[in-house]
């Protein structure tokens, strides 16, 4: 393998790769974003990396990013296989979407998904009612606590999932259900499991993963999950009436009657389960950690705080419920959930990508088959780019005339081929919820508590470390 690399000529350049292990003692697998922004200072935008006798190429900065994911988008659109997802049911034409290799199955999925996430503003409730109904709902929880010191991410965790199971199952579950408790806890307790060393060597060496016992004790929560999921779906399949579809899992259901077309397209039961596991974890711990960092912000930044509760004031009042149409009168608070987005940098590292061929970039040769790292955060604090790349500042977001403006490197959801389907879901989720919650209260450190950290815990997301708030009516 050495042999191979050493004649690529212009392959990217990186610290040198030890016996077996490569690169991997370079990395901290629990920090990888820092370690990468280390080695952009030492071998540039574009370097290498070898986990085990895995070549990886991590990009990092906007230029580079935007070339490889926007003007060379095939080229970069497959993913790495990761074995050790197989003993949840991962395997040939049964992947999901987001870890499903580039090709027919993954764009008739992801088309389907994108549409029928699309359709549910048809007919009865749209997916903005839905989010206002469950905003009010994440108010009142926040109302029982009676202004007493509370951490607020298990409410917040609480909406945005309801949000993902109504969209899937087309029912909310009460925030004191037990079964709904016992689904957020399986699925923290998955993706806990995720980061670190262990997960990445077994990928790397999947040879480990045949050991008997090893994946069902490294993974015990992740195959919980799935277990779970499985109930709740074949409990809707009973109810299931194909003549009248109530959500996202009778919509597949329905493609997968059509019989061997579909089931070529990927619509069989396990790209069900897969890909309703896909929207938990790509949906709802994104979107419920960047809600935790921007009370945070508020927090931390009370006159900005006070300057977007003015804004709700003029434009919305304090009693009726916002509303998307209200977003385009709002700059300011555009601009807050936007710099919001950026400074907390919940996927800092994205997801990995792979080349779909042999390919170039900025005069390096990059192999097919080559695991792309893109380095999201060396793009959201890209010094060419922002004013104060390391510092909360809404006027990232604003010209001259307080209007709001969206620098192109904003890029949280990614680009080009691969990048988040949710993305419209999210803007939604993140403005209703945002400014709902700040039109009824309003947020403050108790005076016991120390300044919270402003740096995050990274788990495959980036999140606030726990910190506590009082949230006091207004
Ligand atoms: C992929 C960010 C919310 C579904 C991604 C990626 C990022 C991302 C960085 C990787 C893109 C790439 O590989 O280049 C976010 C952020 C969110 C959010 C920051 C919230 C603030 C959501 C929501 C959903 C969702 C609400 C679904 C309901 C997905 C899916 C993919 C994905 C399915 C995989 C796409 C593919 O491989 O084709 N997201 N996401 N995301 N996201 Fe999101």
């Amino acid at each position: 393998f050495m042999k191979r690399r050493k004649k690529w000529s212009h392959y990217p350049p990186g610290p040198v790769s030890l016996p077996f292990i490569g690169t991997m003692l370079y990395v901290d697998f629990c920090n990888p974003h820092l370690s990468f922004n280390q080695l952009q200072k030492k071998f540039g935008n574009i370097f290498s990396l070898q986990n085990c006798w895995t070549n990886v190429v991590v990009l990092n900065g906007y230029k580079t990013v935007k070339e490889a994911l926007v003007h060379k988008s095939e080229d970069f659109a497959d993913r790495p296989y990761v074995p050790m997802y197989e003993h949840v049911g991962y395997g040939n034409k049964s992947e999901g979407i987001v870890i499903a290799r580039y090709g027919h199955v993954w764009k008739e999925l992801r088309k389907f998904t994108l549409s029928t996430l699309r359709n549910f503003g048809m007919g009865k409730k749209s997916l903005e009612d839905r989010v206002t109904e469950e905003a009010g709902f994440l108010c009142s929880a926040v109302s029982s606590e009676k202004g007493r010191p509370f951490d607020l991410r298990f409410l917040v965790n609480n909406a945005v999932c309801n949000v993902i199971c109504t969209t899937i199952y087309g029912e909310r579950f009460h925030y004191g259900d037990d079964t709904f408790k016992k689904l957020l806890h399986l699925f923290e307790n998955s993706l806990n499991e995720e980061a670190g060393f262990l997960p990445q060597l077994l990928n790397v060496v999947p040879i480990l993963l045949r050991i008997p016992g090893v994946p069902q004790k490294v993974f015990r929560g992740q195959k919980a999950f799935m277990d779970f999921i499985d109930v709740l779906i074949n409990k809707h399949m009973e109810t299931w009436n194909p003549a009248y579809i109530r959500d996202f899992s009778d919509a597949f259901l329905k493609e997968m009657e059509k019989g061997k077309m579909a089931e070529e397209s990927g619509f069989n039961y396990n790209n069900l389960r897969l890909v309703t596991a896909d929207l938990f974890a790509a949906g709802s711990e994104t979107t419920s950690t960047t809600l935790r960092w921007a009370v945070l912000y508020m927090l931390l930044h009370p006159e900005i705080q006070s300057k977007v509760q003015a804004e709700i004031d003029k434009v919305i009042g304090r009693e009726r419920s916002p509303t998307m149409k209200d977003q385009v009168s709002m700059p300011y608070t555009s601009a807050v959930i936007h710099e919001v987005q950026r400074y907390g940098d919940v996927a800092p590292i994205g997801l990995p990508h792979m080349t779909y061929r042999d390919t170039e970039l900025q005069g390096f040769f990059i192999p097919k088959g080559t695991t792309i790292i893109i380095n999201l955060s060396s793009v959201l604090k890209d010094e060419a780019v922002w004013e104060k790349p390391n510092e909360f500042y809404p006027e990232h977001f604003l010209d001259a005339n307080g209007q709001f403006v969206k620098p192109e490197a904003f890029l949280p959801f990614s680009a080009g081929r691969r990048a988040c389907l949710g993305e419209q879901l999210a803007k939604l989720e993140l403005f209703i919820f945002f400014t709902t919650l700040l039109q009824k209260f309003t947020f403050v450190l108790p005076e016991d508590q120390p300044r919270p950290w402003e740096d995050g815990h990274f788990a495959l997301t980036s999140s606030p470390h726990p910190y506590l708030v009082q949230a006091v009516p207004r």
